[in-house]
């Protein structure tokens, strides 16, 4: 029988348990996206609570282009020193970190006005109200570009890994939405079109890190609309392709909260009101034990993990094989090494989502001053 607290290896990185800390951005960076002692902090406290591998919030790949304040930056080269002493402290401290990597687009109300933002297709987010304008083939070249350069920097700067985000409504994820992506070129149509500029990101940053470096990417299962959204045949597609091609893990989310209909329907990546019962709990779990059927490198669910008792029942039930908690940890940094301790107690968190709204992206049940 296997357990949560199994040691594992993913490529050359060492598991000591089961556990993710899923990517969660706290608004602690400054204005350039440099690390602050408050978020330096944040990090030092979960990893001392015990999650095998710590992912980082999304952190933006070009300088002129965040979709939120605070963000982590990964734009130049200025940034290396102070990861590493960063990443130095994180391993000391017995814990992997990754960083994950983004270009957000259209869903943003930061600096609207002042950038110039992309999309798939000259079109305005109906959730934000913001507009983008359809990124061209040389803009394109450009962006994977800097998401090669961006992983150099993640490996120089001491991280164990690289994270794409694919989902949620950023930019990847609207490339693979028929929704919002109308495209007639080879970046638009087919699924295989759509997916593209993901492969030509994963290629970029493949050559950038070498072959013993994991790549991971957190990837959509579906929009989650009743139509005209990406499906969950069309996501297998993609995730069957990059592990193809060699990415080393994936992480199932899913929600494109670009789109109203996901927003009105609670149909987004970090939903409420699941803790009424352990079925809402781990909500994509029947598209990641599919996929975990289909490929062989290690799936990662993310998405309302919360009693050890479901995880269990996935991971000796399914090959899913790794479990992320981003909210749970927020409210109890070290859950972790109370449950490896013999507590089977549940998470303190209640998945309100008012974290969303406190400063540092705390919760409401832990708050205390940054
Ligand atoms: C405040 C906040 C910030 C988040 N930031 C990110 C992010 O930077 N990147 C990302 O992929 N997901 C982000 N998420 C989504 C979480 O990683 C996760 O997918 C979601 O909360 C569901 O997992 P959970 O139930 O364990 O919280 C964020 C969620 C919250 C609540
Ligand atoms: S504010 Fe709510 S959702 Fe956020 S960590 Fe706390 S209990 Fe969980």
């Amino acid at each position: 029988m296997k357990t949560l607290f199994d040691k594992s290896k993913l490529l050359n990185m060492n598991m000591k348990n089961r556990f993710f800390r899923g990517a969660l951005w706290e608004d602690l960076a400054d204005e350039k996206g440099h690390l602050t002692p408050k978020l330096s902090a944040i990090y030092e406290e979960i990893a001392k609570g015990g999650a095998s591998t710590l992912i980082t919030g999304y952190a933006f790949v070009t300088e002129d282009e965040q979709p939120n304040p605070g963000m982590m930056g990964i734009y130049d080269d200025s940034f290396i020193p102070e990861y590493k002493e960063f990443t130095d402290k994180i391993h000391s401290l017995g814990s992997n970190i990754i960083m994950q990597i983004v270009y957000g687009g259209f869903m943003t109300y930061y600096k609207v006005g002042e950038r110039t933002i992309w999309g798939p297709s000259t079109i305005k987010n109906e959730v934000t109200g913001t507009w983008a304008k359809e990124i061209t083939k040389e803009e394109i070249k450009y962006l994977v570009k800097s998401y090669g350069e961006a992983a150099r920097r993640v490996k120089e700067s001491g991280f164990d890994g690289v994270e794409i985000h694919g989902g949620h409504g950023y930019l990847l994820s609207q490339f693979l939405s028929p929704y919002y992506n109308k495209r007639q070129d080879e970046y638009g149509g087919s699924i295989e079109n759509r997916g593209r500029i993901i492969f030509e990101i994963y290629e970029a940053i493949r050559t950038a890190v070498g072959q013993d470096f994991p790549i991971l990417i957190k990837l959509n299962s579906a929009d989650y609309i009743k139509e005209g959204g990406l499906t969950e045949e069309d996501s297998l597609y993609v995730a069957k392709k990059l592990v193809d091609l060699g990415i080393n893990a994936i992480e199932v989310t899913g929600g494109n909260e670009s789109i109203q209909e996901v927003v009105n329907n609670n149909m987004g990546a970090a939903r409420t009101k699941i803790v009424v019962s352990k079925d809402r709990e781990s909500y994509f779990k029947n598209y990641a034990i599919k996929l975990a059927d289909m490929i062989d490198i290690p799936v990662i669910l993310i998405g309302g993990n919360r009693h050890l008792e479901v995880m269990e029942d996935l991971l000796n039930n399914s090959k899913i094989e790794y479990f992320s908690l981003s909210r749970p940890l927020t409210a109890e940094p070290d859950l972790i090494n109370k449950w490896a301790n013999g507590d089977r107690k549940k998470p303190k968190c209640v998945s309100c989502n008012k974290c969303y709204s406190t400063p540092g992206k705390r919760c409401i049940l832990n708050i205390r001053a940054l």
